[in-house]
């Protein structure tokens, strides 16, 4: 399992681009199995999850060929609706399949994620919607049958906000018989990404972007071939500007969404950060030592739960007492008792985390337990003294890109080591 050794203490300077967005990509990915037409992405991030996915994809029969990030995709020809167990075991957006699967073929047998390190993550809200629009879903066996001649279009009202929930009955409902209204969408910038490219590919959607989603549904997405770009990443643009503010240094990130960050900017600029932005960068500089921050996770445009993590290594070391209320995921501080190995001082107290901000943190051995836990511990490595080695990096491989060669660039020591 590979490693990484990192030597803190250095502050971070330069400019990093910004890779597409993961969280994007992957329900864009399963979006093709709507269409015959053939659809090619671009700025799609190379990361394990994405090679999960069109694994997954190749299994159910599309075709794909990439170059650099650039993916040419072909999904008219389908020879499976299965969505075996081995994969959506290592990546929950699996489930992403189950709403155009269904309803471009008729059926779709998808097996069940089950829970996760950051909670139970259930996905009862993807399989009620299904039915509303006229499924015949069963469990068995560990695996969601989901069966229907032709989704009727329904008002869906959803109990919680879940994005890919709202991705899923979206993707299902383009192709539904009638109106679909989605009510208490999920407001995310991806969920937008998504609808996006389905309007591209000739779908009916309005209310993009906000709580209520309209789709009229058609007969079929068969139109010329498409081209789509993948929005940026909000989540990695969050994490490398923290570095930046960790490390007392000056990062501009360039390739990026800037609006989409508004919740996490406010919270660096009260960490005591410079902040400027144009178009499609962002740049951060930190002079001083951080003032502590409290905030609680909320659905977007609150502040993400994907951040959580990064802003709680910043906390560590902030002048003060900064306070974090998780709210989306019951499980989401394995990282506080990691980072406490390398001398913080967090409280958990349920789902709130105290965290008084220290003078230094100290390298020490530690253990990535999910995907935005490791890359606070980078964060907290890049500023602590002397040497980390962090095991189980490849939840980091799951969601960021060559994250070695873009830190080891802006001057972090930096090293990935193979056992
Ligand atoms: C997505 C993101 C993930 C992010 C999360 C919250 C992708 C691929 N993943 O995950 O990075 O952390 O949004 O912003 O986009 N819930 C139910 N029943 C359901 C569905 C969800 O109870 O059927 C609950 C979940 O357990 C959780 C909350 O709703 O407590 C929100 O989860 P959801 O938005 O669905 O997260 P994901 O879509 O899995």
């Amino acid at each position: 399992m590979d490693k990484f050794l990192i030597r803190g203490g250095r502050a971070l300077s330069g400019e990093v681009k910004i890779s597409g967005a993961k969280n994007a990509a992957l329900p864009i990915l399963a979006a093709t199995l709507l269409t015959e037409t053939p659809v090619t992405l671009t700025n799609v991030p190379e990361l394990r999850d994405i090679s999960t996915m069109l694994k997954l994809l190749s299994g159910l029969g599309v075709e794909h060929c990439s170059q650099d990030s650039t993916l040419q995709i072909d999904a008219s020809q389908l020879r499976s609706s299965l969505a075996p167990y081995e994969l959506v075991r290592t990546m929950r957006a699996s489930i992403l399949v189950l709403g155009p699967l269904l309803a471009r073929t008729g059926q779709a047998v998808v097996s069940l994620p089950g829970g996760c390190a950051i909670g139970a993550r259930p996905v009862d809200l993807h399989l009620k919607g299904l039915v509303a629009l006229g499924a015949e879903v069963e469990v068995q066996g560990g695996y969601i049958h989901a069966r229907a001649k032709k989704l009727k279009g329904c008002r869906l009202v959803l109990d919680q906000i879940t994005v890919t929930g709202t991705e899923n009955l979206m993707m299902a409902a383009v192709l539904a018989q009638g109106r679909t209204i989605i009510e208490n969408a999920a407001r995310e910038p991806e969920v937008a990404d998504l609808a996006r490219f389905l309007i591209k590919l000739g779908a009916h959607i309005s209310g993009v972007g906000t709580e209520t989603l309209e789709i009229e549904g058609v007969e079929a997405l068969d139109g010329d071939p498409v081209e789509y770009e993948i929005m940026p990443d909000r989540i990695e643009t969050g994490t490398f500007l923290t570095a930046a503010a960790i490390t007392g240094g000056r990062i501009r990130t360039t390739h990026t969404c800037p609006h989409t960050l508004d919740a996490v900017l406010e919270k660096l600029k009260e960490a005591g950060a410079e902040i400027s932005q144009g178009s499609d960068w962002i740049e951060l500089t930190q002079r001083s030592r951080p003032q502590a921050i409290s905030f609680h996770t909320a659905p977007y445009p609150g502040f993400p739960t994907d951040m959580q993590a990064q802003l709680m290594a910043l906390n560590c070391l902030a002048h003060g007492v900064g306070i974090i209320t998780e709210t989306i995921f019951e499980n989401r501080f394995m990282h506080a008792l990691e980072l406490r190995r390398m001398g913080a001082d967090i409280t958990l107290e349920g789902h709130t985390a105290i965290c008084k901000g220290v003078d230094k943190l100290q390298g020490a051995p530690v253990c990535a337990s999910d995907l935005r836990a490791s890359a606070s511990l980078v964060l907290a490595a890049l500023a602590a003294e002397g040497e980390t080695v962090i095991d189980r990096i490849y939840h980091i491989d799951r969601g960021y890109e060559r994250i070695e060669a873009k830190l080891a660039r802006l001057g972090a020591i930096i090293e990935r080591v193979h056992e």
